[in-house]
């Protein structure tokens, strides 16, 4: 039986084997999808054992995304520009690093109907994610894109790889039709973030966090009368388009799976 896993720590919240899974037991695939608690010491374990088959394929989660590259043979195109691997697997006797957020992102948005041409977007946070992101709002041709983060020197670092972003001080807004939380401000219920929430309304207020599924942050926007939509929708995407590599095969999003979570 194949075995698939996603790594990380902390891991326990994962609920990509919920998905995985339901996925291989509607398709009638034999196999098995697991979390796995590591340690930064074990990424060239988990890279040998894909190389030997005993693993089919990994998931990368927080704070991996990145350290994982080093140990890696091929980068997709994407993952080599943002710098961040959320999808390992073997192809012609080499190991992959692929990213999947940024199609995941995009996925999201379009199942939303939102149209990013032409928007400004203003990102909050400047995590292992948040480059991705940018490539996803930048390849669906966002206007403006301009982040905002407590620690700048990681803003100025994101800046190196999209020269064309603009970089604010945390606490500072400036004019935005989407805005996005992609900091973990919200993980915990007394987490705040603070912003002129009744100044804006019909904006798009974006959390990448699904679990709560409504944050502070997505509270307050909504009801100031502005759109809200949680990190669900991108969470299911990016474990779509990482079954459809490892698979060699197309799933569906509808209700059942929507539902799922
Ligand atoms: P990493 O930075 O290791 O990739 P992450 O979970 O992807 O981790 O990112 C956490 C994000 O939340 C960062 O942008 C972080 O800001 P710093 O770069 O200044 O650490 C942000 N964040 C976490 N706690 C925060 C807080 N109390 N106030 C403001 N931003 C916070």
């Amino acid at each position: 039986m194949k075995k698939f896993i996603v790594i990380g720590n902390p891991i326990k919240h994962s609920l990509s084997p919920n998905i995985h899974n339901f996925w291989f037991q509607s398709k009638k695939i034999k196999a098995i999808y697991e979390k796995k608690l590591i340690e930064q010491k074990d990424l060239p374990i988990i890279v040998e054992e894909l190389k030997n088959e005993k693993i089919s394929g990994v998931n990368v989660t927080v704070p991996f995304k990145k350290a994982i590259i080093p140990f890696l043979d091929e980068l997709s195109i994407s993952a080599k520009k943002v710098q961040s691997v959320n999808t390992v697997y073997k192809k012609n006797n080499k190991i992959v690093g692929d990213n999947t957020d940024i199609g995941g992102f995009e996925g999201a948005l379009l199942h939303i109907n939102y149209k990013v041409a032409g928007k400004k977007v203003l990102i909050l946070g400047a995590g292992g994610v948040v480059t991705s992101l940018i490539y996803s709002l930048f390849n669906s041709g966002a206007g403006e894109i301009t982040i905002s983060n407590r620690t700048k020197t990681k803003s100025e670092a994101i800046k190196k790889i999209f020269t064309n972003i603009q970089i604010i001080d945390w606490g500072k807004v400036n004019e935005f039709d989407i805005i996005i939380n992609a900091t973990s401000l919200g993980l915990n219920s007394q987490d705040k973030i603070d912003l002129d929430y009744k100044k804006h309304n019909n904006k798009l207020f974006y959390d990448i966090i699904y679990n709560p599924s409504e944050t502070y942050f997505l509270k307050k926007a909504k009801e100031a009368g502005n759109q809200t939509e949680n990190g669900r929708l991108m969470f299911i995407y990016q474990a779509k388009l990482a079954f459809e590599l490892w698979h060699d095969q197309k799933v569906e999003i509808d209700k059942d799976v929507v539902n799922l979570f």
